[in-house]
């Protein structure tokens, strides 16, 4: 871990022009920079770097950050690697805080588990083309599956003798440690004696985004009803099946050009269309997504598409996990193969140009083709047809972020269509289940919880946080200026005894915070900074921006950097000079929050007349009645001090 005080030094010695300009050429225009997106193909320049604010932001494609999420997204770097970037840019000496025991002893075991594998995949390569068992078993399978030696050599396949132990008696005269040569599963104990484990296989070696193996495929030769087809790396500290995209070492360029990510099955799928000169895939070993893979997948395209077999499992394979990717906020398309075609068979046959046209004319949207499938299934059982109607608003709800907004209102239209089924009623369906899973979030709100629930709601990297601006609702709006306020002024005077921010948790405490704030990567920020003052740290803007954690500083640059304002227009009310924010802060802060109370007395008034429409007891009439009144006053008493709030504005 690099150490707290590192990362001080470099944030305080960081340039964001200097850092942006290492890759994009800039030119001063005012108080910022200009230049052209590196993160699209533009003409004219749309993409900004401000040094007072440390962020830039591209007006084109709206993405957006400070200078460590422009290294992690320009040069994927994670988040270490891009301090170790910087440090070495500005000559700062990096200091490790002591790593844990148990963590060191991981991080050793690791190096040897990948020093072994590394070994045994030149060992197994060897074999395969240059032993006689190897080109005679090994190389004239893969050759007669239409495999070339030049891909082989590219996705290092090798080939382990039938042998009892050929090659675990080669590794141990190489010094090898048994214990870890049986942690990577390539050999196994038996009679006290270490046997191969993959003998008389094809090996496919798995490499991780940075070209070490993890492990390995082991492929059976032939048929044999017997054995299993593949044998592969049992999970150890380097191999972890949840984590692994099969291929992506070698695709990411492509996916990154592409901008596509083909996901296929299998390892011989990856393989062929590689030789068929089509990069950009990746296979998932035949199980559903698991979110680390979809998450592994954005950090180069939002665009997948499913490549599967045409058969009733493959169908079944390519739905489940489809939510978690609209979660993710993919955009997720299907093609389905011609009857037991697999991508690999289906390459081979047609050719490069005529598989790339098959994709593009077959590309189904994944939402409406399960909601064809479940709809066939179901045919005239109108039972079974609510339940599909139920099911589809469940997944269309899970668009639920601003920025898909357009999406989700376009795919209600559609299905509503499909189901022959009233749209607003849908809508509302949609909205139903939006609204559980709110309140069950609600129900838990632990700071970790809100903190996964924001994680899903976060822009990568803020990506397009102006269009998503542009879609946002007041009430929506209101609460980010709420929030942006909090940040900005929290430190500022409020009265004789209390700062801003003492004032707003004051305000939270009185109103239930939960009651007051719905958007839950608002939330995350208010906890955190919550969480800052009770340690006694000032929660400055600089500590959000720069966080760690960067989907919490991705959310709080796209906050501090919408140029939104409250919709009211106060320059009508007042003529003397242009006053700024930061001399109106109270009226920011008084007038958001009293919107917000507002709107929770509006919320309870409608729920209460609800009750009372409900109600058929007299007395339980009266009450609501009162209840009512009480709200009616306590509405419009706010009413006259917001009033007052923005005339002074
Ligand atoms: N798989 C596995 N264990 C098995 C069968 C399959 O781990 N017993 C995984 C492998 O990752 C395999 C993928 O599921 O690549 C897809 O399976 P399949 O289509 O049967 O294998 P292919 O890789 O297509 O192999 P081949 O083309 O040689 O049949
Ligand atoms: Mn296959």
């Amino acid at each position: 871990m690099i150490s707290e005080l590192t990362i001080e030094q470099i944030k305080s010695r960081l340039d964001i022009v200097d850092v942006v300009g290492d890759f994009v050429k800039l030119k001063k225009r005012g108080t910022s920079y200009l230049g052209l997106c590196p993160f699209h193909n533009e003409k004219t320049p749309s993409f900004t770097v401000s040094p007072a604010k440390e962020i830039y932001k591209c007006f084109g494609c709206g993405k957006s950050g400070n200078a460590i999420s422009f290294l992690m997204e320009h040069e994927k770097y994670s988040y270490a690697e891009a301090l170790k970037w910087l440090a070495g840019r500005y000559n700062i000496e990096v200091e490790e805080t002591e790593v844990s025991p148990a963590t060191r002893a991981l991080q050793q075991t690791a190096d040897s588990l990948y020093i072994i594998n590394n070994f045994a995949q030149h060992y197994f390569s060897d074999l395969l083309l240059r032993s006689e068992e190897g080109q005679d078993i090994g190389l004239s399978y893969l050759k007669e599956r239409g495999f070339d030696v030049s891909v082989i050599e590219k996705f290092q396949i090798g080939y382990c003798s039938s042998q009892r132990d050929a090659f675990a008696k080669a590794a141990l005269a190489a010094q090898y440690n048994a214990e870890y040569l049986q942690k990577t599963g390539l050999v196994v104990m038996r009679d006290e004696q270490l046997v191969d484990n993959y003998r008389g296989r094809i090996i496919f070696p798995i490499h991780n985004q940075t070209g070490k193996i993890m492990g390995f495929g082991a492929r059976i030769i032939g048929k044999n009803d017997r054995a299993p087809k593949y044998i592969n790396t049992p999970e150890n500290e380097i191999y972890i099946k949840s984590k692994i995209l099969y291929g992506s070492y070698f695709a990411r360029q492509a996916i990154d050009k592409a901008d596509e990510c083909l996901l296929v099955e299998g390892y011989t799928d990856v393989i062929s269309l590689h030789q068929a000169g089509i990069e950009n895939v990746v296979a998932s070993g035949g199980t559903s997504l698991t979110p680390d893979q979809l998450r592994l997948i954005k950090k180069y395209t939002h665009n997948l598409t499913i490549i599967y077999d045409g058969d009733a499992a493959g169908v079944k394979a390519a739905l489940r996990g489809l939510d978690l990717a609209l979660e993710e906020g993919l955009e997720v398309k299907l093609v389905l193969l011609p009857d037991s075609e697999d991508p690999d068979s289906y390459v081979h046959k047609t050719g490069r140009e005529a598989f790339r046209q098959f994709i593009a004319d077959n590309k189904k949207d994944i939402v409406l083709f399960q909601l064809e499938v479940s709809l066939k299934d179901a045919g005239n059982d109108s039972g079974k047809k609510a339940a599909v109607v139920n099911r589809i608003a469940e997944t269309i709800s899970k668009l639920n972020k601003a920025e898909d907004f357009t999406k989700q209102q376009d795919y209600i239209r559609q299905c509503a269509g499909l189901l022959k089924i009233d749209e607003a009623g849908l809508n509302n369906l949609v909205n139903k289940h939006i609204r559980e899973r709110v309140l069950k979030q609600e129900n838990k709100m632990a700071s970790e919880d809100i903190r996964s629930a924001a994680e899903h709601e976060v822009p990568e990297a803020a990506v397009g946080v102006e269009d998503g601006i542009a879609l946002l609702n007041k009430d929506e709006l209101i609460e980010r200026n709420m929030v942006r306020a909090l940040i900005e002024f929290g430190g500022y005077v409020w009265d004789e005894k209390r700062k801003v921010a003492d004032y707003v948790f004051d305000e939270f405490e009185t109103n239930d915070l939960y009651e007051l704030i719905d958007d839950k990567q608002m939330l995350w920020l208010i906890e955190t900074y919550r969480s800052w003052m009770k340690e006694g740290k000032e929660p400055t803007p600089q500590l959000f921006l720069y966080h760690p954690d960067m989907q919490l500083s991705a959310i709080a640059v796209g906050l501090m950097d919408t140029r939104y304002e409250l919709s009211l227009n106060w320059k009508d009310h007042y003529d003397g000079p242009l006053l700024t924010r930061e001399d109106r802060y109270k009226e920011e802060v008084s007038s958001t929050l009293i919107y917000l109370k507002l709107r929770k007395i509006k919320r309870l008034i409608e729920e209460n007349q609800r009750d009372l429409e409900h109600t058929k007891s007299p007395e339980e009439q009266l009450t609501l009645m009162q209840t009512h009144l009480h709200f009616k006053q306590l509405e419009k008493a706010l009413t006259t001090e917001y009033e007052t709030v923005i005339f002074k504005m």
